[in-house]
Parts: structure tokens; sequence; C-alpha cells
């Protein structure tokens, strides 16, 4: 991002760093139980690799797999938990690992605000009671050029968007992360402007394939991956995908965004992948898919297109960039 352009990447910046185990205490959900195993639950498709699990996580129990999900090779539960973006612990992508054991994903709540009819604060055990939870295979693609394919847990935002009665005039909706420079210590520095803001047009929030996720890989969400939840919109970039939401807010106006805060010339509010769209620093055209040795070819709305442009239709994508 603004900080490290991917050709300051070093190759040790992709090696795995050894999985952080946290000794984390998780408050049992109620959709949540200790003694399902992720294997199980999940059936095939998780490779070797998954066993490489954190042991004390607890695991979602029954999880539908979604006809949504992506039929490509995962990433590693490794790559997916030590190669992150959560500035709020650290700039580095292992930063979130080796970091993230601070925060305290329970007791949680998301307060809910603005232009709807079920303003309030709900704890995070009530949300999980609401919606049946998928398993959700995505592929997420970074600004920055790399790419993961991921096995998300979580349930459509827009059913999470209906529950709240949005009203006519909420025209978007605006999500924040935690504040809270004991838990996170990235926010002691002045890296981005604290809180961490993203926000999606309320088409796009109702689209399907928008999803708040809750966990990976069958388990409970990992702190470094935004416990205990966070917004997944897998046709863009992947600075989008908001973690350790504590703020919904139905708005009128476009939410300025972190990155475009930061940066307007560089991030701008829509953030579709667009390999036609250069980064003003780098070509958006190719991706290193993370644990792959040739570059692919990054796709129109990451691969998305046949699902999500006609929410687009008529705009100009370069300009709303
Ligand atoms: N959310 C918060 N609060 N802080 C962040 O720094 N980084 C974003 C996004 N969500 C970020 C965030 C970026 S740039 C990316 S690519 C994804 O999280 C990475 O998600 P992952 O680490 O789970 O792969």
């Amino acid at each position: 991002m603004l900080i490290k352009k991917p050709s300051d990447l070093r190759e040790s910046d992709v090696t795995p760093k050894e999985l952080f185990l946290a000794r984390r205490e998780f408050i049992r959900a109620a959709s949540v139980t200790a003694a399902a195993a992720a294997t199980g639950v999940l059936g095939a498709g998780f490779d070797d690799e998954a066993s490489a699990q954190n042991p004390k996580a607890e695991k979602f129990a029954n999880l539908v797999k979604s006809p949504l999900s992506t039929d490509e090779k995962l990433n590693s539960y490794k790559d997916v938990t030590t190669y992150n973006n959560f500035y709020e612990f650290g700039l580095d992508k292992g930063d979130p690992a080796r970091h993230a054991h601070q925060l305290r994903p329970r007791p949680w709540s998301v307060k809910v605000e603005g232009l709807c009819d079920k303003p309030g604060t709900y704890h995070i055990e009530d949300i999980l009671k609401w919606f049946p939870l998928e398993e959700r295979i995505y592929r997420l693609r970074c600004v920055e050029a790399w790419s993961m394919v991921i096995p998300w847990v979580g349930f459509p935002l827009g059913d999470f968007v209906k529950r709240m009665e949005p009203n006519s005039k909420a025209r978007y909706v605006e999500f924040r992360t935690l504040v809270d420079r004991a838990q996170m210590p990235g926010q002691r520095e002045p890296a981005l402007q604290w809180p961490y803001i993203e926000g999606l047009r309320m088409d796009e929030a109702m689209h399907p394939l928008a999803i708040l996720g809750v966990g990976l890989y069958g388990e409970v969400m990992p702190n470094q991956n935004g416990a205990p939840i966070r917004l997944v919109v897998p046709w863009k970039y992947g600075f989008k995908s908001i973690k350790s939401i504590v703020s919904v807010r139905f708005v009128e106006n476009e939410p300025v965004n972190t990155w475009k805060q930061q940066q307007a010339r560089e991030y701008g509010f829509y953030a579709n992948v667009n390999p036609d769209v250069d980064h003003p620093r780098w070509s958006q055209k190719t991706e290193r898919r993370i644990g792959e040795f040739f570059r692919r070819k990054t796709l129109p709305f990451n691969g998305y297109a046949d699902q999500v442009a006609s929410l687009y239709t008529g705009m100009d994508l370069r300009r709303h960039y």
C-alpha cells in the first residue's frame, strides 16, 4: 500500500513465518463447538496443511459449503494466517501474527447507527445466532498485486443489513474498526488515521457475494485475520475488507474510507479489481498468488465480473477507481 510497494517486497517478506499460536481464550459462541473437527465438518477440500490449524481455536459445526465458492486450490492455513495486512498491529506482513494475541475478541459488540430502524449495540454471540454460517471459498486480491484463496466462514452481509431495516435515505454503509491502543499496538503510531474506515454503496452491500466473515478454515476467525467479525468483498481490492468491526453506520453520503483519506490519488472508494487501471506506482495487470512461482493474469472484478459488473453499468471505472 502507500507504505510498502510491491517492488519493495523482498522474498523474505513472503516466506511464511512460524505459525504463531497465541494463547487465546474464546468464549464459546452458540454456533461453535469445541468438539467438532474441522475436517469432519467441512469434508474434502482442505489439503494436509489444514492440519496445522490452531489446535486451541474453537471450530464451527454444521457449515454449509456455499455454491458461490471457487474450486481453486486453497492457500495453506499458514499462508493465510502469517502473511497479513492489519496495520493496527504493525506494517510488516508478519506483524499481525506476531502481535494480534493482544486483541481480545470477546466480549465484543457491534454498534449499529444512522439511517435505519433497528439501531443498537449487538453482542457478537447474538449476531452469530441470527444467521446460518456458510463456508465461502473466495479469491482475495490485494492492491499490492498478490492474491490468496481463502476458505472463509461467514454469512451474507445483505442479511445483516436487511435485519437492521435501513430506511430509504440510506445510500451507503460505513464500517469502523476498534480503536484501542492497548490492544492494537500499531495504533500508537500514526501510520494511518485511526479508526480504519471502509464503506460500500447499499447495492454493493446487498450483493450476495459480500459477506461478514467470522472464521476461516472451519475455525473461529484468527485475531490477525480480523476477529471476531470482518468484511469480505471478493471483487474489490483487499483493503475494502475491513477487519475487527465495531461500528456499522447507515449514511446518505459516500464515506471517506481510510485509504482514500490517506492518498486519494492512489486509492479510491470503489476499489474494484481492475487489470486495466494501474496503480500510479505499479501495474495491476498481473498478480502473484502466494505460494506460486509464476505470476497470474489479474481478472476484472477479481474473476467475479459475471456476478457484479452490472452494479456499475454506466459508470466510468477509470474515474471511479
Ligand atoms: N482492516 C483493518 N482494520 N486494518 C488493516 O490494515 N488491511 C486490509 C484489509 N482489512 C486492513 C484491514 C488489507 S490492505 C488487506 S489486503 C486485507 O485486510 C488482508 O486480509 P488478510 O490479512 O485476512 O488476508
